[in-house]
């Protein structure tokens, strides 16, 4: 019998309707009715507002999703990821982050006149004609992932006895914020275009950190970068921009820094033979909806792009499991 059928093609060409479905459990705020003790259709129907015919259709999804499961009583339950995440009002509440590309759907549906629009690209994509507003609503999103990401970069990093930090498109200053708390002595700034470093102001002060933490206007490509910082972060940016650009940013890193000073380059890479992982790739096709000349990097650009900027002891670090890549590098002494 011939293995090879048609299930897995079938399955892409509906995978959106996964993504719709989630939006709709945010939107309905499932799984904040379910963590309350909604647990039965009926209990969620009435909790959110659907007839018992459509709650059954959602939670019947979401049950195969393994969004929702049932407990030994025969309730409906969260799966851990989303009782963590998604009930609002929580601490680590991440609903921002997870429609964050929801405003992209309808431009995904016309990705085949994108891929043929011969429109060159622009250096710096979304981010061009920012505004205050923008960039408000924009970290809202990032806020509410990067501060789990800010922690776990201090779980993994020891800076200990390191003095300043540069936080290159530091956005709400997540980085910076975690990094101040926990390790004495250690002050840091937020570089990030004009309209951002108001938001970032906001978030320093909403954190009660600035005194510690301060923030700089300009363009990290195109401007100067800050000086006496033995410390350079730069997390989140990678397949916004292309290689050259990506190169330029981190030689100005290396000669910004002091001396002996440490870079840490986290981002979403492929493999090095550039096949996948999948999440990667997608985020650098994403950029076709805002015209910049981003792509996917993979492991083995990162390391030479620290190793041409002039750091050693490169190497890359798992920084979250086939997600995120942090790339390090030292300046020597
Ligand atoms: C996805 S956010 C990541 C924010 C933060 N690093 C984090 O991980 O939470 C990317 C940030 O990079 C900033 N950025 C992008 N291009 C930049 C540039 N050329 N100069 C300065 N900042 C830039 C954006 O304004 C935005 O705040």
């Amino acid at each position: 019998m011939d293995p090879v059928d048609t299930t897995r093609l079938q399955r892409l060409a509906r995978a959106f309707t996964e993504s719709a479905v989630l939006y709709a459990a945010i939107d309905l705020e499932l799984f904040t009715h379910v963590s309350a003790g909604a647990g039965s259709i009926p209990d969620i129907a009435a909790a959110t507002g659907m007839s018992e015919l459509n709650a059954e259709r959602l939670i019947t999804v979401a049950l195969a999703m393994g969004l929702l499961r049932k407990n030994d009583a025969d309730r409906i339950v969260n799966a851990p990821d989303c009782e963590k995440y998604l009930v609002k009002g929580g601490p680590r509440y991440a609903g921002p982050w997870m429609t964050f590309t929801r405003p992209e759907v309808p431009r995904w549906f016309e990705l085949t006149e994108k891929l043929l629009d011969p429109t060159p690209p622009t250096e710096l994509g979304m981010y061009d004609d920012l505004t205050v507003e923008r960039a408000r609503s924009y970290h809202a999103a990032t806020y509410s992932i990067g501060m789990g990401a800010g922690r776990r970069f201090c779980r993994q990093v020891d800076l200990t006895g390191r003095r300043r930090m540069m936080d290159l498109g530091g956005g709400s200053g997540a980085y910076s914020i975690n990094a101040v708390q926990r390790f004495e002595g250690l002050e840091a700034v937020v570089f990030d275009l004009p309209p951002v470093t108001v938001v970032t102001q906001e978030y320093l002060a909403e954190n009660e950190v600035t005194d510690r933490v301060t923030t700089l206007g300009g363009d990290f490509i195109n401007d100067p970068l800050p000086s006496g910082c033995d410390v350079a972060v730069m997390a989140s940016n990678l397949p916004i921009y292309n290689a050259e650009n990506i190169q330029k940013v981190v030689t100005k890193a290396f000669e910004a820094l002091e001396p002996g000073g440490e870079m840490h380059l986290i981002g979403e890479t492929l493999d090095s033979d550039g096949i996948g992982p999948l999440d990667a790739a997608l985020w650098g096709l994403a950029e076709i909806h805002y015209g910049s000349g981003g792509r996917a990097h993979s492991d083995a650009e990162c390391i030479g792009y620290f190793e041409t900027a002039g750091f050693v002891d490169v190497a890359n670090h798992e920084f979250v499991p086939n997600t995120l890549t942090r790339t390090f590098g030292r300046k020597p002494a």
